[in-house]
């Protein structure tokens, strides 16, 4: 397959990953910090629906992609590739930690959390975009 259909690909990945993980944290905040009403548990299942379907699996396949585009020109000894999997491994971490947030929140009615210091995932993408942009040291 073609590296520039291989790149499409993986900025439409890119921008349906970040967009969910933009917004999710904001709408949970909203009802972590107290015991939930039914319809608000009702919203919550919705919100964890959209991040299943559609943030999760766009993960995977920004990082099926990337590899590949990886492989395919042979970035790994770039400096700003590993700079950039450092990065996004730290967002994928952030992933994990909203999914297993959602999860227990949906099952647990009661369950309370502090809010998400979402400010984060902002700060680590525009530090990705940059490295893969600007790719400073080659
Ligand atoms: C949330 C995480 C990520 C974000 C926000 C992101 C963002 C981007 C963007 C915006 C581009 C297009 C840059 C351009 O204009 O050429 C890009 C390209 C690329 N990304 Fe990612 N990416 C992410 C994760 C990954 C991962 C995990 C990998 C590898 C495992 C990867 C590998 C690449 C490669 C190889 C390119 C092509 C670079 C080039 O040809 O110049 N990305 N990424």
């Amino acid at each position: 397959m073609s590296y520039l259909i291989l790149k499409w690909a993986h900025i439409v990945a890119v921008i349906l990953f970040c967009s969910g993980m933009l917004v999710t944290p904001w709408l949970v905040n909203a009802l972590c910090t107290g015991p939930r009403t039914e319809s608000q548990q009702d919203f919550l299942e919705s919100v964890r629906g959209y991040h299943r379907m559609v943030t999760s699996p766009a993960l995977l396949f920004l990082w099926g992609l990337g590899l590949a585009m990886a492989q395919s020109a042979q970035w790994w000894s770039h400096p700003w590739f590993r700079a950039k999997l450092v990065v996004a491994l730290l967002l994928s971490a952030q992933h994990g930690a909203v999914s297993g947030r959602l999860r227990h929140l949906c099952h647990e009615p009661q369950r309370v959390y502090p809010p998400l210091r979402f400010p984060w995932f902002a700060l680590g993408l525009s530090i990705v975009a940059g490295l893969v942009v600007v790719k400073p040291g080659l």
